[in-house]
């Protein structure tokens, strides 16, 4: 390792020394040129939109380069990971791909499918950039780090559009206390002939369970059904399943058939009370001019204040990449500071970096910063940091066959403990 470091170093130094650009280690990870296929699923809309502001930082960084554009349409990667991983088992892979920080990394870097880029670190000057935690997350047992983040996420937020809660005799400013508080008013939307509450495909039923047991169970016992000191048959996940069971009958039916995007549009256009969504939400507000605190409003899930649930996505080199110095260019622009500028202006996340400055960024993102830095961090379930890739598919299958009407609520919590269980 301290020889790789050395020569890494020496590599660089002798770039340095023949003429380089001059302009600190911008568009000089390789100059072999050629394609670089980035595989993500940020497909449409405002995650795309993220995408080619990244694209644009990269193609100034690294003029040899031609980006290909791997993207795979399917919110929280519910198509892109299978397909991903039929082209890593068949020795296909991308130069590069999106994966979260935590246990789904970890799968990548138990099969061996993914490169140790520790020495980029030191490379492109990130060792000191990014939150010890986030990096922790990225780490393996041995102590080599296997990705560079791009961006952090929230993923326990409620959107809500106040036009429609004024005028169904609600209090756009009412701060619920727990979900009881909430759904007392959802009950009145719901009197009321409007979508209390929409939802999507079967990810962001996922999503919204697991925020759900954040809300119910508190952060300690929410990552203690990660550890196993929380017990999934136990009385208070009964609790919160009972939770989940009411808001579920607040939702659009046509749900299954939907994806993120249109279940927050059904909130942007007044066809919806409210959305449980991560941050990626933001985005596609304000991709359609519309403003904080007037057009919409957010919250933390009732009963999660105080506790940022958190996801962070990185970019890995594969096994085999076809164009490694190409893979290292885009993971250069990803660490970098105007790439991570760029990119979360556009995402409605927050820099992985510490270094950017808040002010660059939307007031809803101002207070993501914050809370950050203040809040009680624990691991998202639906998007990778929590369990293994096959833990979630499972726990998303039996909510799948619950919330379809194919299971009841003491099936369904059996199938998740079994499922936690791996
Ligand atoms: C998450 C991903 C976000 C956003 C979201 C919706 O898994 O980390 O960046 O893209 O899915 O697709």
């Amino acid at each position: 390792m301290a020889r790789a470091t050395a020569l890494a170093a020496a590599v660089a130094l002798a770039l340095a020394a023949c003429g380089g650009d001059g302009d600190g280690g911008d568009g000089d990870a390789g100059d072999g040129g050629g394609d670089v296929e980035v595989f993500t699923w940020w497909a449409a809309g405002s995650e795309k939109a993220g995408l080619d502001a990244l694209v644009g930082v990269f193609g100034e960084q690294n003029p040899d380069f031609t980006f290909v554009n791997g993207a795979v349409a399917g919110g929280a990667g519910s198509a892109a990971k299978d397909l991903l991983q039929t082209r890593l088992q068949a020795q296909d892979p991308p130069d590069t791909f999106q994966a979260h920080a935590g246990a789904e990394l970890q799968d990548y870097i138990d099969a061996a499918q993914i490169e140790d880029v520790s020495d980029l670190y030191d490379e492109f000057g990130l060792t000191d950039v990014f939150p010890a935690d986030l990096v922790d997350r990225l780490r393996s047992d041995d102590g080599a780090i296997y990705s560079i983040p791009s961006n952090i996420h929230r993923a326990n937020l409620v959107w809500a559009n106040p036009t429609v809660l004024e005028d169904n005799g609600i209090d756009p400013e009412t701060a619920y206390a727990d979900l009881d508080a909430w759904m007392a008013d959802l009950d009145k939307l719901k009197a009321a002939g409007i979508t209390p509450l929409s939802v999507a495909t079967t990810w962001t039923q996922v999503h919204l369970l697991e925020t759900v047991l954040l809300a119910s169970l508190g952060p300690d016992a929410y990552q203690g059904l990660w550890d196993g000191s929380t017990d999934w048959e136990g009385a208070e996940v009964t609790t919160a399943l009972e939770d989940f069971e009411k808001l579920m009958s607040y939702t659009n039916t046509d749900r299954d058939g939907l994806d993120w995007p249109e279940a927050t549009q059904l909130v942007i256009d007044g066809g919806a009370a409210f959305n449980v969504m991560g941050d990626w939400a933001v985005a596609a507000f304000e991709e359609q001019d519309k403003a904080l605190n007037t057009d919409f409003t957010v919250f933390p899930v009732p009963g999660s204040d105080g506790v940022f649930d958190f996801l962070a996505d990185s970019f890995t080199i594969p096994v085999g990449a076809p164009n490694p110095d190409g893979a290292k260019a885009w993971l250069e622009t990803v660490g970098s500071l105007e790439g991570q500028v760029a990119f979360n202006k556009a995402k409605g996340s927050i820099p992985a970096r510490t270094d950017a400055d808040p002010a660059e960024f939307s007031e809803y993102q101002q207070t993501a910063i914050d809370s950050f830095a203040t809040d009680t961090i624990v691991s998202s379930l639906a998007h990778g940091a929590a369990a293994p890739i096959a833990t979630l598919n499972a726990i998303s299958d039996a909510t799948s066959k619950f919330t379809t009407g194919a299971s009841d609520l003491a099936a369904f919590q059996s199938e998740l403990a079994a499922a936690a269980m791996g």
